[in-house]
């Protein structure tokens, strides 16, 4: 069959207010409410004409709800008609609270309640006698076999209107389709933006000859692919190519029983409520058990007995400490060597995050990149690694005994933060290797995405490219703040795993290889060798089919994205060499990073995120996309607000050649299709849950506005600032009152600074603009890696001898201090200085300095200017600490860089 392209499906333009369905049913009702109400005090024509209006509208949306459903409009209608606007009245506030209060779950029957609910989408037209026999048996089964779960069911007839209910109805959790149904809804939804977008989806299907329900699994799959789908048939399938196999989760037959149907769709929902662990931690706590393993907290003994500390555990509760077992004493499974609970638990991370194997950490993904650093890299190996990197790469790679490229990612001087390392210089850095005859001894690529400040990355574009230069590539991305990223469409597609499924996909079809072989021909005789770097870099590269292997590793820190314990972190896999080339490593690499007792309450939370994930995550990170560009929208619409705070668009955090989209800005944004171009072609995005805002207007900084502003007037904690912005973002815990309760301060604050300022003197007016000029234009140049010292230095192309440096420092008559002032003249009079240590300003958050780098004056005139308190690994006190002279010449005179020869089957 043809192969559909449905990554345009993301269904970007309903992810805002103005065009979601779910969003104009909620306006619709509280118009009919007030509608009825007006009607009731006095009555019109108009007023009719406007309420008959508002319930066709209706009728049009939902029709992809369970509740209220047909009937209960219809009695809505009926009271209507008969004009008992006392009855209307009632009833349409009922229905208008009950929505409000619990959706869809207002339809449950009051004996239902304490159920877990979901809706079951039926696609396909049925005859009406056989869709009301095959209700009528689901709903008898669900009376006579009550359970933990309960359903009900929404019909729709058209393709249209079933990707629509996906995409709104969050409560479905699972889909039978017929084989066959039209395209398009009978009764098309009016909404200008529903239109566009259905449009934009349903394009490629005119030209496809693929089965129509095979192309709704497929997209449906797109956008959820953790829903079961059922295909109904009336027919046996001649499935010759196996994809109904692999897009349905099973296959019923007409006559099937319904108590088939009905079981399977419940066990399908079960198996991702399952949470292994953490069930069997529960059960744990509720055994009678006597400990006397050394652990005295174990079932909370010494502590609910003790007269000092009970209090510790009346805080906690009984829970806590009832779960608290050790793996080998407890008989709950093993981290280090899981075969029971953890394994199954790792299994269904994996299926849920698109992984081909997934590894729970309990210290953060500051040790789940340790652990990928060691499995991958041996001594003398090359990193190429943005410099900007969390620290844990840094001192992963000096364990390592790797030597690092640094790479610089493009700067954003006019807020003093770092962008993403353009595509461009990765592939120049890399040609610079091979003709250094270096190249087989780069390993890996480390880069994060996204990264605090929200740019993200194609890391499929990336890796396509860096795999034609250097096909035994190996990636790390550093996915600490993305773990949401896999459950919106438009954002799974820039996650490492999936771009690495995709890229693996597309490497073995045989469409690519004809591909592959027409872009070679092109080369010429000598490939790439032919062409100059102005040429590779200018054009779109692809890699070579038969030599080059998919090796992609991501790190989440499941704890700041999703509901996780803080610490819990996964180390996602898509290695097509794991197997062969890094299982052993990686296990002595978990082994040694590992506490040989892990949190046990670390790792249910993992296993409860992932449940989680795979039952409300489209929901939850729908909602806080949602939520994120409705901020977005108030700040900028605000009068008052936006005098003095704003928060940073795409075009202000990406340079415009890396958009060539040419989507520039989130608020007020509504072309239909931008920013899905944006996202599939942009070499970089903005993710828009991540609000920086811009602070400089106020007089404050970003530190300052942080502190005085945020969280002592108004009692808010944000996650990080630079020196003229702060960060905050719309996590799936951010709910629309805590974000309106933030405008409302935002308002009352720049109301007050506007008094202020009104009040003010010539001189305090004064004042107040130097403040805002120096924290808007004169910030110290951003500055780059300036290099390592040639003793700790490698081939010419830079690579350094980090772990040499790092070790040396600890050596007293190697190292000495210099104040800021001290070392500025003794740079100028010649002697290089070279700093033994990482040197972190917070913020911005980045090492300035790495052990054996450089100081370059940059550097220096950047420390000066620094107006922080904290600079890890500096003290004012003391001064820079650089090495001796005479150090340096004793490791040059050594020559200790060269690096050891590595056995060809590590590359
Ligand atoms: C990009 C990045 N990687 C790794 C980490 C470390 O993660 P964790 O706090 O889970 O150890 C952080 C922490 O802020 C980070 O920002």
């Amino acid at each position: 069959m043809d192969k559909l392209d449905l990554r345009q499906g993301g269904g970007a333009a309903l992810l805002s207010d103005a065009a979601s369905p779910a969003h104009l049913r909620i306006d619709l009702w509280n118009r009919v409410r007030e509608g009825v109400e007006e009607l009731a005090r006095k009555p019109s024509d108009d007023r009719r004409s406007e309420l008959e209006n508002l319930f066709r509208r209706l009728d049009e949306v939902e029709r992809l709800w369970a509740y209220p459903g047909a009937e209960r409009i219809e009695q809505v209608r009926r009271h209507y008609r008969a004009g008992d606007v006392t009855q209307l009245r009632e009833v349409v506030n009922d229905l208008a609270d009950r929505l409000s209060q619990s959706g869809d779950r207002a339809a449950l029957a009051d004996g239902a309640k304490g159920a877990r609910y979901f809706t079951l989408l039926l696609v396909g037209t049925m005859a009406p006698e056989q869709l009301r026999a095959l209700r009528r048996n689901l709903y008898d089964l669900r009376a006579t076999r009550p359970g933990d779960l309960v359903y009900e069911i929404v019909q729709v007839a058209s393709f249209e209107e079933a990707w629509l209910a996906v995409m709104c109805n969050v409560d479905i959790q699972a889909v039978v389709m017929r084989q066959s149904f039209p395209i398009g809804a009978e009764t098309p939804l009016s909404s200008p933006g529903i239109r566009a977008e259905l449009a934009k989806l349903v394009a490629p299907l005119a030209q496809s000859s693929a089965p129509i329900c095979e192309a709704l699994a497929g997209a449906l799959h797109h956008l959820r692919p953790e829903l079961d789908l059922y295909l109904l048939t009336d027919e046996s399938l001649t499935d010759e190519s196996g994809r109904a196999a692999t897009l349905f989760s099973r296959v019923f037959y007409r006559f099937e029983s319904p108590h088939e149907l009905h079981m399977t769709v419940l066990d399908g929902v079960r198996a991702r409520m399952k949470a292994p662990f953490f069930d069997a931690l529960r059960e744990y706590a509720d055994r009678p058990i006597g400990n006397f393993h050394a652990l005295p907290i174990a079932r909370g003994h010494s502590v609910f007995n003790s007269r000092w500390i009970d209090d510790f555990g009346r805080f906690y509760g009984d829970n806590l400490f009832m779960a608290e077992s050790s793996s080998t004493a407890g008989g709950l499974d093993s981290l280090l060597e899981p075969t029971g609970s953890i394994r199954e638990a790792q299994q269904l991370a994996a299926r849920c995050f698109g992984a081909r194997r997934t590894f729970f950490v309990t210290n953060g993904t500051s040790t789940a990149n340790k652990i990928v650093h060691m499995a991958l890299v041996r001594p003398g190996d090359i990193v190429l690694i943005d410099r900007n990197c969390h620290k844990s790469h840094h001192y992963g790679l000096a364990l390592a005994g790797a030597r690092p490229v640094y790479l610089d990612a493009y700067p954003l001087q006019r807020y003093a933060i770092f962008g993403g390392v353009p595509l461009a210089t990765l592939k120049q850095r890399l040609l610079d290797l091979k003709r250094e005859g270096q190249l087989a001894r780069v390993r890996l690529l480390v880069l994060t995405n996204v990264t605090f400040d929200g740019i993200v990355y194609h890391p499929e574009r990336v890796m396509e490219e860096l795999l034609a230069i250097h096909p035994r590539l190996c990636f790390l991305w550093d996915e600490a703040w993305f773990a949401y990223g896999r459950f919106l469409p438009l954002m799974r597609q820039r996650t490492g795993m999936a771009a690495a499924r995709a890229l693996s996909e597309k490497l073995a079809s045989r469409a690519y290889r004809d591909e592959y072989q027409a872009f070679r021909s092109g080369l010429g005789p000598d490939g790439l060798d032919g062409l100059s770097d102005r040429e590779i870099l200018q054009q779109r590269l692809l890699p070579d089919p038969e030599r080059a292997r998919v090796r992609v590793y991501a790190t989440q820190s499941t704890h700041k994205s999703l509901s996780a314990f803080r610490q819990g972190s996964m180390i996602h896999v898509w290695d097509e060499r794991f197997e062969r080339d890094a299982a052993e490593p990686f296990t002595e690499a978990f082994f040694a990073h590992t506490s040989t007792s892990p949190n046990h309450q670390i790792v249910a939370s993992l296993d409860v995120a992932r449940k989680q994930m795979e039952l409300e995550g489209f929901a939850m990170v729908k909602e806080a996309f949602q939520l994120a560009l409705r901020m977005r929208d108030r700040i900028a619409g605000d009068p008052l607000i936006s005098k003095y705070l704003s928060v940073l668009e795409q075009d202000q955090l990406i340079p415009e050649p890396f958009r060539r989209s040419g989507f520039d800005r989130y608020v007020h944004s509504r072309e239909v299709g931008a920013l899905e171009r944006a996202f599939a072609e942009d070499e970089f995005v903005l993710d828009p849950t991540r609000l920086t805002i811009y602070t400089p207007l106020t007089g404050n900084n970003g530190f300052e506005f942080r502190s005085q502003v945020l969280m002592k007037a108004l009692g808010v904690q944000v996650n990080h600032t630079s020196i003229n912005t702060v960060l905050m973002n719309a996590t799936i815990g951010v709910t629309w009152g805590a974000l309106s309760f933030l405008l409302d301060g935002f308002r009352r604050y720049a109301a007050g600074l506007d008094r202020r300022l009104e009040q003010a003197t010539v001189e305090e007016g004064r004042l107040f603009e130097a403040k805002v000029s120096a924290i808007t234009t004169e910030l110290p140049p951003l500055p780059e890696f300036s290099g390592f010292h040639p003793a700790f230095r490698g081939s010419p192309v830079g690579e350094g001898d980090l772990r040499a440096a790092f070790f040396l420092a600890f050596r007293e008559d190697a190292v000495e201090h210099l104040p800021l002032a001290r070392a500025e003249a003794v740079l100028a009079s010649g002697r290089p200085l070279v700093s033994t240590r990482f040197v972190v300003p917070y913020p911005p958050g980045f090492p300035i300095l790495v052990p054996g780098q450089l100081v370059s004056p940059q550097i220096l005139a950047f420390m000066r200017k620094l107006d922080v308190k904290e600079v890890h690994g500096y003290r004012r006190d003391l001064g820079l600490a650089v090495f001796t002279a005479a150090a340096l010449e004793r490791v040059q005179s050594r020559a200790p860089t060269a690096p050891e020869p590595q056995p060809a089957a590590l590359h």
